[in-house]
């Protein structure tokens, strides 16, 4: 038995486990995996216990001889009774402490992180804002830089992420980074965290919330400080290849493809003039069988091309698996809004062509490598993002 849950549980400590509190990669995930170790090694003492003394009595006090006389009868023992309930009332007492402490200071540290990450829960993905990093709106002041379904953060920064949904309840979590937090209307939630090493981290809605709750996946990319930097840049300069290829208005915004109309009444396109979906949750949710503007927006489709998933976290971004999409979304993603004005047969093959060409067109300067590796880079394949077979 002993080797077998070695072996088990030498599997546990792979580095390759994304979906696993166990290779945790921040601060606030080291602080969980320690009180699970706590539980685990406290757990274990008892079990090797409890067999040790089951062996022990059963060995001790075994029928030794054909004598037919009956072993002394005995009903209750105080004594017994007292210390079988003081041990484990100890035991619990050595988890509850340090489990209680650790979420109140867990729940502390998310009043006050440093850089703010807000996080959307939509019918079926997530929309990330960081406040102030956008491009500065008609005020002068800056707006927003708004993204979907990757939130990316910068490692070593102590990150506040607020959660907020206007439609049902949904759960983030990131089980290498922070434990389950729970999105819910009409309520902001915070979580915090310091992301210690560079990669991606996945993680999943934890609620059900409806068809394709299942589907509501998301990656944490954590970059070094200047490539974060680089990245807000890159994202705020808008698509140059696009530009070069669809040409720009009189505001230097890249034009896109006429076939493409159909898509900017859900789909913002950062750099573009693909900005009228609404955003956010102020916009009227509706209801699941009357929805209202916000409850059918889509994704943020800015430097699409450097994306590593589509139609969050169920298809690896390649020029392929978007067409398969574009032409029948609701066969990828049951439910899915998009699915109720793309139906088969609704885009033709040419305007597919059309559309996966501007889209896999939306690049920074100097290509998707410049800012964080995606399917444009050469040393893309779909298992570094989790959608390996
Ligand atoms: Cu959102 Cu489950």
């Amino acid at each position: 038995m002993a080797v077998v849950a070695l072996v088990a549980l030498a599997a546990c400590t792979d580095d390759y486990s994304p979906y696993s509190s166990l290779s945790p990669r921040s601060s606030a995930a080291e602080d969980i995996h320690g009180v699970y170790k706590l539980v685990f090694w406290m757990a274990l003492v008892v079990f090797i216990g409890v067999q040790f003394a089951i062996a022990y009595v059963a060995l001790r006090y075994r029928r030794r001889s054909e004598d037919e006389t009956r072993p002394p009868q005995i009903h209750g023992n105080k004594t017994l009774e007292i210390v079988w309930t003081i041990i484990p009332a100890i035991v619990l007492l050595v988890i509850f402490i340090p489990t209680v402490s650790i979420m109140y200071e867990h729940a502390d540290d998310a009043e006050e992180g440093a850089y703010v990450v807000e996080v959307y829960g939509k019918q079926w993905w997530w929309e990330v804002h960081y406040p102030y990093m956008g491009a500065p709106g008609e005020d002068g002041v800056n707006t927003s830089l708004v993204t979907a379904n990757e939130v990316v953060v910068p490692v070593g920064q102590d990150i506040q992420i607020k959660l907020y949904s206007n439609n049902v309840i949904h759960s983030f979590y990131v089980p290498q980074l922070i434990g389950k937090m729970d999105v819910v209307p009409g309520h902001e939630n915070l979580l915090s965290f310091t992301v210690t090493e560079a990669g991606r981290y996945f993680g999943e809605c934890a609620e059900f919330c409806g068809d394709s709750h299942a589907w509501m996946r998301f990656q944490v990319v954590a970059l070094e400080q200047a490539a974060f930097d680089s990245w807000v840049a890159a994202q705020n300069a808008g698509p140059t290849t696009a530009s070069t290829t669809y040409g720009t208005d009189d505001q230097g915004l890249v034009t896109f493809p006429e076939e493409f109309g159909i898509c900017i009444a859900c789909h913002r396109v950062n750099g573009t003039p693909a900005q009228f979906s609404p955003i956010g949750i102020d916009e009227e949710p509706g209801t699941l069988d009357e929805p209202g503007s916000a409850r059918t927006s889509g994704p943020n489709l800015g430097l699409f091309a450097c994306r590593s998933t589509i139609g969050a976290g169920i298809l690896p971004n390649t020029v392929e698996d978007l067409k398969a999409w574009l032409r029948d979304p609701g066969s990828i993603k049951p439910g899915n809004y998009m699915a109720t004005a793309i139906k088969p047969g609704t885009l033709t093959e040419e305007q597919i062509e059309v559309i996966a060409n501007f889209l896999f067109s939306l690049e920074p300067e100097g290509g998707c490598d410049s800012v964080q590796p995606g399917p444009g880079s050469e040393n893309y394949d779909a298992a570094s993002v989790g959608l390996g077979d």
